[in-house]
């Protein structure tokens, strides 16, 4: 199969891939590895993943470099996070130790399908945890299961790294403050699909949505964190209610020793008016710089870009992230875990 593929040109989507990697939880503890080469799951018609959302998920990538080593960027990050998320919606917590063996060995598994270095493509990782015991009542499951596949990928948005518009809906919200937008819970996309179907059909992005309390201050985009770009300065919000993006707070540390200053604080929709470059960061969007944002209730235009040549700040941070990810540069911060 690995021979039939156009490496350069693959787009964000899934694949089926050779093997995938489970784990099941049942009767107080966690079991033993498996491997499985089928891309479907039995469950209870009553499992609690189905009914009542008990779902949670990773997204993370690995990297061929120019020596063929893979590289897996931020490992433990994701393997914490997943356990903020199960904690978040009481699922059995994955052990840290657990979650990289298994991301380990999906990747050698599967060794073939990591793209090659020159395509600019990389290895998408998805692990994901739900809840399989069942239940009708609703309370935690006893019983849970992790999967973790992987898929080449290449750019999220269409036409890679390239500045694209965006749009605020205030008649949308992804998460409440004190709700389940700081994890990662299916059920947040879920809420997020009708915005960001009506955003596509109308030509943008992504949504960008804004604090669902006072629908003052930005929050972060359907797939991924925001940033702003000013007088030196690297801007991100600070909320509640949002993901705390590993690729953000990668490009915090990257900025900073750019000798940027960092500010993670409430952004008011209007400041969008100061900034002179603005973005979305995630695992799969990578950084995807933002050419203007329509405020549609507003009727306001923030424009940012006047083409979609991405500006020299998210240029820097974008190929400064790729040359650490792809090996090209020094991994001062410890961020890779080379696959053996
Ligand atoms: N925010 C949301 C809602 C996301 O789905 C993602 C993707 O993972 C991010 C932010 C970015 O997080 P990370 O950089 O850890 O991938
Ligand atoms: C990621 O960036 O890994 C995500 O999970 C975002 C999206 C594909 C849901």
């Amino acid at each position: 199969m690995e021979n039939e593929i156009s490496w350069s040109e693959l787009p964000f989507g899934y694949m089926k891939c050779d093997y995938n990697v489970r784990c099941t939880f049942k009767d107080g503890k966690w079991g033993e590895l498996r491997v499985s080469d089928s891309d479907e799951v039995s469950m209870s018609i009553a499992a609690t993943c189905l009914h009542y959302g008990q779902a949670g998920f990773e997204g993370m990538k690995a990297f061929r470099g120019k020596d063929g080593k893979i590289r897996i960027f931020r490992i433990e990050e994701n393997g914490k996070r997943l356990i903020s998320t199960c904690q978040g919606v009481m699922m059995a917590p994955l052990p840290l130790e657990l979650f990289c063996e298994a991301i380990k060995k999906v990747i050698k598994l599967n060794e073939k399908m990591v793209p090659p270095y020159e395509s600019g493509s990389s290895l998408y990782i998805r692990p994901v945890l739900f809840g399989t015991g069942a239940q009708i009542g609703v309370r935690p499951a006893v019983e849970y299961e992790f999967i973790v596949f992987v898929m080449p990928v290449g750019s999220y948005f269409k036409d890679g790294f390239k500045a694209s518009p965006c749009c605020i809906l205030r008649h949308f919200d992804r998460a409440a403050p004190y709700g389940t937008g700081q994890w990662k819970v299916g059920g947040n996309y879920a809420a997020g699909l009708q915005a960001g179907v009506k955003a596509h059909d109308m030509g943008y992005s992504a949504v960008v949505y804004l604090d669902a309390r006072s629908k003052k201050y930005i929050d972060e985009c359907g797939p991924a964190n925001f940033f702003g770009i000013k007088n030196n300065f690297y801007i991100t919000p600070m909320s509640e209610s949002i993901l705390p993006s590993i690729t953000n707070n990668s490009l915090m540390t990257l900025a900073k020793e750019l000798g940027m200053n960092i500010e993670q604080r409430e952004i008011p929709v209007e400041e969008l008016e100061t900034f002179d470059e603005v973005g979305m960061c995630g695992t799969a969007a990578v950084i995807s710089p933002i050419s203007r944002i329509d405020d549609l209730d507003k009727n306001k235009t923030y424009k940012f870009i006047e083409n979609n040549t991405p500006g020299n700040i998210c240029s820097t941070l974008y190929s400064k992230l790729k040359a650490i990810q792809y090996g090209d540069e020094e991994d001062k911060y410890n961020w890779i875990t080379t696959v053996e």
